[in-house]
């Protein structure tokens, strides 16, 4: 086993927090908005059976790659990518994929925590009924007055981001560690609550219906390209911070009531990871389509389904008032939890360039907040002003989460399957099955890659069209 060297930032108490931190990047506004709609639209269970596939032969083996990556290197992603490179007598260059995966990480969390900030508003409007007997046409207008006021959006962005600095400042084990240990298990019971609360609606058998029947004549092409990218995007792949958090995890425990040290395995936590995470999304649509039902209205997803049609939904029904303001605190939550994960990144790597961590957030975060401004401003005083067809929020988020996220996760795959030497990644791994280990190489090397290749070919020649 090799020696730990000492931690720059801390280390996570158990395996257990790592895998409650490493879900809470994973279970995001993906998981809530997107995921159940998806499933919905191509054909319910047979989807949810794509899906898993993709999670399996792509989402899985990447993600043990990226955490097998930082655990090696046991530094921000930029410097153990230059660690791993010098290690294994390759260029240096190949730190590449952890300047990437920092941009893309600061690129997404300047429009995620816009986003994020709308639902944190929506909590404090629904805990004061003000959704309560709104009229579709009231919800609609609601919506569109929110995103018309650039002071109002940014405030609340503003107030997102300290919020998610502010964890990141307090560092490894008083910031991030205390985070996920607190709002996880918040998460997991308010998901139970309202899933809880949809079963007692008359909508829930159509809802579980929508989500579950099969229908394999609804899959197609786009189908598959929809349900790679989405494996993709919730396991938050491809920009490091699950790199960072595996450089947290580490290799050995001492039990506390036995004595004995044991190893900690990746390969286990990375499949109750992406299981928790999936979990998450389909407890989503169970929560969310027999609500829309009962009330008459058409599943969609995305802002609008979330910011309009819920609304309208929770503000008709009886209870609404309190599973509304619930329901968005969730989706605080689960915001939260992943936005932390893509500010470490950058404000690990600068801490380790010696500066100190609250200053290296406070930089982070406000060159962030800079960047998100303007897609704030993209809803109201810029809304005529498009590039490439699309807002100043939409090339960010395209740019980032379409062409440099699947990038990365090529080149984290390249990396771990062809340029790292076999024996530290055996090591690393400590699998004791070689059939199972031999099964991960060939995902690695070549099934992963070309799922990556397939979202990236997939939308370039969509953007196109
Ligand atoms: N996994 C998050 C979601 O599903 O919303 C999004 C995300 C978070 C992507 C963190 C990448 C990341 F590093």
């Amino acid at each position: 086993m090799q020696k730990q060297d000492k931690p720059a930032h801390g280390m996570w108490a158990s395996r257990w927090v790592f895998i409650l931190a490493a879900t809470g990047s994973a279970v995001g506004l993906g998981n809530i908005w997107r995921f159940p709609y998806i499933t919905g639209e191509y054909g319910g269970g047979a989807f949810v059976l794509l899906y898993l596939a993709c999670i399996a032969v792509m989402g899985v083996p990447i993600m043990i790659a990226e955490v097998m990556l930082g655990r090696r290197g046991g530094l921000s992603p930029i410097h153990s990518m230059k660690k791993l490179a010098t290690d294994n007598k390759v260029t240096r260059r190949w730190a590449v994929i952890g300047y990437l995966g920092a941009l893309s990480g600061f690129l997404i969390l300047s429009f995620y925590s816009t986003v994020a900030s709308w639902a944190l508003y929506y909590a404090w409007e629904a805990l004061q009924g003000v959704f309560q007997g709104i009229s579709a046409a009231d919800s609609q207008a609601h919506y569109q007055a929110m995103q018309a006021n650039p002071w109002l959006m940014l405030g609340m962005h503003t107030l997102f981001m300290v919020l998610t600095m502010g964890v990141v400042a307090m560092g490894v084990k008083k910031g991030l560690e205390r985070a996920v240990e607190i709002l996880m298990p918040l998460l997991f019971v308010l998901l139970i609550v309202l899933i809880g609360y949809a079963a007692t609606t008359s909508g829930f058998a159509q809802g579980v219906d929508f989500l579950f029947a099969f229908d394999f004549s609804k899959l197609s092409g786009q189908a598959v390209l929809d349900a790679l990218g989405q494996a993709f995007f919730t396991l938050s792949l491809g920009m490091g911070a699950i790199m960072a958090y595996g450089a947290y995890m580490p290799r050995e425990l001492r039990d506390k009531k036995s004595g004995q040290t044991r190893s900690v395995s990746i390969v286990s936590s990375v499949v109750i990871i992406a299981a928790l995470d999936t979990l998450v999304a389909l407890g989503a649509g169970l929560a969310i389509f027999p609500l829309l039902f009962t009330g008459g209205l058409e599943p969609a997803q995305g802002p609008g389904m979330m910011f309009v049609t819920l609304p309208l939904a929770f503000g008709q029904m009886p209870g609404g008032l309190l599973f509304g303001t619930l329901f968005f605190v969730l989706v605080v939550c689960a915001a939260w939890t992943s936005s932390i994960s893509l500010g470490e990144p950058m404000v690990a790597w600068l801490v380790e360039r010696g500066m100190r961590r609250w200053l290296a957030s406070l930089l982070v975060g406000l060159a962030a907040w800079l960047l998100g401004v303007g897609s704030v401003l993209s809803f109201n005083v810029w809304k005529d002003y498009t590039f490439l067809g699309g807002s100043f929020f939409d090339n960010i988020e395209l740019l980032s989460t379409s062409i440099m996220l699947p990038l990365g996760g090529l080149l984290i795959a390249i990396f771990a399957g062809w340029i790292m030497k076999e024996t530290q990644v055996r090591k690393e791994l400590g699998m004791k099955s070689f059939v199972l280990y031999m099964v991960w190489r060939a995902m690695v090397r070549i099934v992963a890659p070309l799922g990556v290749l397939a979202i990236l070919i997939g939308f370039l020649t969509g953007a196109l069209d």
